[in-house]
């Protein structure tokens, strides 16, 4: 019964490659799209498996027991490197999504390593790309603006970084593998910073960071955790989104007020 519930498993898998089903007479191994026993709750009989035909010219496959091996063996976790210098350089060298064959630089992060702020934005741009430090185009001076407003700068009281460390290639949004490549990178600045709050700027920071597919709109206004110490997070509009629509800067302001508010009580 095992070896039937391991086989449905597999086949759950879309891994199922048997050579050895049991094949209604002249219907070729091959072109039968599931074992005779797939509704089944017991495997097939020990006739029905005596009586198959042959395999003749099957191309060599791998045996059940090393696929089964395979799912039992996790792939591994990669775990990044404990300290900030450890981290930079890890994402320095980095080539662990295709992200790192079109950059010019990593852009690991800036600011304060003691800041009670992180901001986290969405990915280098070209400016960004060309010089290795985050939020320093159009769209960072206006950050920078809006950060000083409440009494805040990356050089002393606040962390920037991105959900992703490479520039996406023409501006695109970071794609899931990239943003799931580079999460361990950001989880272990989360997790060196210890932040009271994180702000996370524009819908693709805010998604990817909470792992959500609600709108701006939803996501804005709600206070929200990350990870396992649970941090909370506030989410507001892109710096860049604020060029391209000045009207929204009233609502912006008001998330920068309420940020100010929850770092003086903390
Ligand atoms: N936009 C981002 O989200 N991050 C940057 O670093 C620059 C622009």
């Amino acid at each position: 019964m095992e070896a039937h519930r391991r086989a449905r498993l597999l086949r759950a898998l879309d891994l199922e490659v048997w050579t050895s089903r049991a094949a209604p007479a002249g219907v070729p191994v091959e072109d039968d799209p599931a074992p005779p026993w797939a509704d089944a709750d017991e495997p097939p009989s020990a006739t029905a498996v005596a009586t198959r035909p042959a395999p003749v010219s099957a191309p060599a496959r791998r045996p059940p027991a090393a696929l089964l091996a395979d799912l039992e063996t996790p792939a591994p976790v990669y775990v990044a490197p404990a300290d900030w210098q450890g981290l930079a350089e890890a994402v320095r060298s980095c080539t662990r999504c295709k992200l790192c064959k079109t950059r010019t630089n990593t852009v690991f992060g800036v600011g304060s390593t003691d800041a009670p702020l992180m901001v986290i934005g969405e990915g280098p741009g070209a400016e960004e790309d060309a010089r290795g430090e985050p939020f320093v185009g159009a769209a960072g001076k206006l950050l920078d603006e809006m950060l000083r407003s409440v009494g805040r700068a990356r050089s002393s009281n606040v962390y920037i970084a991105n959900v992703v460390k490479c520039r996406p290639p023409g501006n695109r949004d970071p794609e899931t593998d990239e943003v799931a490549a580079c999460r361990p990178f950001l989880d272990r600045q989360i997790e060196l910073l210890k932040p009271t709050l994180i702000l996370a700027l524009g819908r693709i920071a805010a998604q990817r960071l909470l792992s959500s597919t609600a709108p701006l709109s939803k996501l804005r206004g709600v206070p929200h955790v990350y990870g396992a110490a649970n941090t909370p997070v506030l989410v507001s509009y892109h710096p860049a989104y604020l060029l391209r629509t000045p009207s929204d800067k009233l609502k912006s302001w008001h998330d920068l007020k309420q940020v100010h508010r929850l770092l003086d009580r903390g």
